[in-house]
């Protein structure tokens, strides 16, 4: 992937690498000091279940022994951020990954580990910082996501970040619901909103 040399106003970078700021938040390159709040949230029952995923069975010492190597390993259709606080504090993380230049799109996921900043409209922050990023940075024509069909703040976040439902999926037992955002709908969203 070719990334845009463009910088907007709010990219910067930081000794620590991006730092790419929100309205409340800030998103950026995750460290190896997020590994005890990343064991805790992967370690969460309710977390797991929101996410359709398995609740993590290691020991922290366990899960710390790969976490730099998983962390520093490169890879070029994934990127994973922290996000933070303005203050500094990591409520949770989001990424994208799957990214295919081919088809022009990658897909998106979030999670705010930390149940004090639900509903407050973090999420709808970090999705739209990051949102915004790649189709600033890339040249990418669509961004996906699935979420549980239950999970409907998850779907009315991504809603007010301008994704819009396209389908629903079937897989391991669970019922997901899929939602899109296409560059030229980031476009009009943008302007409407300058
Ligand atoms: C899903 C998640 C990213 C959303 O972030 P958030 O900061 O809590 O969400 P926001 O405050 O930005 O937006 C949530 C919206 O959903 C609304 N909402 C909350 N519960 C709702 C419900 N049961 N039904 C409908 N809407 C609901 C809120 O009122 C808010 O809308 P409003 O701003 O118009 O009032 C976050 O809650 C999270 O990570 N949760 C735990 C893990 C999880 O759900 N993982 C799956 C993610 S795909």
């Amino acid at each position: 992937m070719n990334w845009k040399q463009e910088r907007t106003h709010s990219l910067s970078e930081h000794p620590e690498g991006i730092m790419i700021a929100g309205k409340n938040i800030i998103l950026r390159d995750k460290r190896v000091a997020d590994a005890q709040d990343d064991y805790a949230w992967q370690t969460d029952p309710e977390l797991a279940r929101l996410d359709a995923a398995p609740v993590l069975i290691l020991s922290f010492p366990q899960y710390l022994g790969n976490y730099a190597d998983e962390l520093y390993r490169s890879n070029s259709t994934r990127r994973r951020f922290g996000i933070d606080t303005p203050d500094g504090k990591h409520i949770g993380n989001c990424s994208y990954y799957g990214l295919n230049e081919a088809k022009g799109e990658a897909e998106l996921g979030i999670m705010i580990g930390n149940c004090d900043y639900w509903n407050k409209g973090y999420g709808t922050d970090a999705v739209t910082t990051l949102v915004s990023y790649i189709f600033r940075q890339t040249n990418l024509k669509r961004i996906y996501l699935k979420t549980l069909e239950s999970n409907l703040r998850a779907q009315k976040c991504f809603q007010k970040c301008g994704f819009t439902p396209y389908g629903h999926l079937n897989r391991d037992g669970y019922s997901f619901a899929l939602m899109e955002i296409h560059r030229k709908q980031w476009e009009q969203q943008t302007k409407a909103e300058s």
